[in-house]
């Protein structure tokens, strides 16, 4: 079979988790996969921000890992599982751009798709998303050069315009390129969620094209598994793609029926703590599959969670979230909050920080963990001088690729996190900590639960 038509053939009769900002990462895609999903979209990730990664594969969680090194944030985290079944979706308006990263993941990942369809502000300044609609030589320009240099299939992924015609148009000039398959929202930039998908549109466009079509927008239609294949056939494709649908219950895919909400949850925290999904990522995404269950009592003690173990504990995974952090730890996974300036460059020299009389403790200043003023680290330090009447503490920061450590000097003794942080701010609020934390003017057991402290 020719290679152009071996790359239409993975997108025909498939049934897709579609491209989803916050919720298209590692877990919720293998979780989609898992409940009988044939492809999986990664979130929008704007070739910028991937150009400035580099890639790491974590022996210890078995995945390749994109990590932007100023900070440590994992921009694209991947896996085996779904080598073969993840479409990276990108936002760029630069074919330079977009092929200088389609060379740095080709060999991790099953396909790379262009959003053309994003309507939000920041997309359309950028000239990326939906701006392209009406930039078509553009796109076409980033499509054809993805086309011809890289070896995974290229798609990409539009909204309708008003006019058929015009889309039919437009759709035709995109398939010139050689793309493998077009996904198509069928509603305009600026219809929302609660605008009918104009599946007819869908149904015409499909029926003009030889490559495949993969209909979307059909998540008010799709209550049930059963309801993805009324949703095809009135677009008349043989390939959906499916967003809110997903996003509230992604078994939603498993052709044995919708499974509870609960059960949902837990298989998806699983693979949150087997893959060490962020806290704040795990969160945003129960919430929406909670949805109006956030007003419950079980709820509302969600909302207030911070850690992962936190969250876990509410549906009993705590232990089994403690157990994998702390094998993770063990075999010298380096967490977030260990991120160092040069850690990722290869002429990495590290910088002196540490010496003999310094005290250090593994303290995160996380600033949620405190309701009030009087309650900071460095303000309790303070009311501690001045009940004992000795001089205040004084701090001293260094920084590095805007990254920041402070050591405090408390009685003659010099104390310090091992964590470098965002700000001054933080860093000396983290010092006041390690030593509060030293000295014990802290309950160390609380510390240790709100995630404060990893020891
Ligand atoms: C989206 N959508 C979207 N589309 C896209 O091309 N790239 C993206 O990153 C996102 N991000 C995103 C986040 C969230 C939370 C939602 C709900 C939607 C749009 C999405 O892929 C889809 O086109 C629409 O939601 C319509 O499909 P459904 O929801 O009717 O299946």
């Amino acid at each position: 079979m020719p290679e152009c038509n071996r790359n239409e053939e993975m997108y025909r009769n498939r049934i897709i988790l579609a491209p989803m900002v916050r919720v298209g990462t590692l877990p919720m895609r293998i979780l989609s996969l898992r409940y009988g999903a044939d492809l999986v979209y990664t979130e929008e990730l704007i070739d910028w921000k991937f150009l400035k990664s580099v890639r790491v594969e974590n022996q210890i969680l078995q995945t390749v890992d994109f990590i932007d090194p100023t900070d440590g944030t994992i921009i694209f985290r991947t896996c085996n599982t779904e080598k073969k079944k993840v479409i990276v979706q990108l936002g760029t308006c630069d074919p330079e751009r977009a092929l200088k990263v389609a060379k740095m993941i080709e060999n991790d990942v099953a396909g790379i798709d262009i959003n053309m369809g994003c309507p939000k502000e920041f997309s359309l300044k950028g000239g990326m998303g939906a701006a392209l609609l009406t930039q078509p030589e553009r796109a076409k320009n980033i499509l054809k050069t993805l086309v011809d240099n890289v070896s995974i299939p290229i798609t990409c992924k539009i909204r309708v315009f008003e006019s058929v015609e015009e889309t039919v148009k437009l759709v035709n000039e995109l398939v010139s390129t050689g793309i493998s398959a077009i996904a198509i929202h069928g509603r305009t930039k600026t219809e929302r969620p609660q605008h009918f998908n104009r599946n007819e549109t869908i149904k015409i466009i499909a029926q003009r094209v030889n490559i495949p079509v993969i209909a979307n927008g059909g998540s008010r239609e799709i209550e049930k598994y059963e309801d993805i294949h009324k949703f095809k056939e009135a677009c008349g494709v043989s390939s959906v793609m499916i967003a809110r649908a997903a996003e509230g219950n992604c078994s939603i895919f498993s052709k044995e029926g919708k499974k509870p909400l609960d059960d949902v949850i837990i298989e998806y925290l699983r693979l949150c703590i087997e893959y060490d999904n962020s806290p704040s990522n795990t969160k945003y995404c129960v919430q929406n599959m909670l949805k109006e269950l956030q007003e419950t009592p079980r709820g509302k003690k969600f909302l207030e969670c911070q850690t992962l173990e936190q969250i876990c504990a509410i549906w009993d995974l705590g232990g089994y979230c403690r157990k994998k952090q702390l094998e993770f730890q063990n075999k010298g996974m380096i967490g977030r909050r260990e991120v160092c300036p040069d850690m990722f460059s290869p002429a990495r020299k590290k910088i002196k920080t540490s010496c003999d009389d310094i005290t250090e403790h593994k303290c995160a200043f996380i600033r949620v963990n405190y309701s009030s003023d009087p309650e900071l680290p460095k303000s309790k330090l303070i009311a501690h001088c001045n009940k004992l009447k000795v001089k205040l503490p004084k701090y001293e920061t260094i920084s590095k690729d805007k990254l920041f450590r402070s050591i405090v000097t408390f009685q003659g003794k010099k104390y310090s996190s091992n964590y470098w942080e965002k700000n001054k701010r933080f860093a000396e609020q983290g010092a006041a900590l390690a030593c509060i934390y030293s000295i014990g003017l802290v309950d160390k057991k609380e510390l240790v639960e709100n995630g404060s402290i990893l020891e």
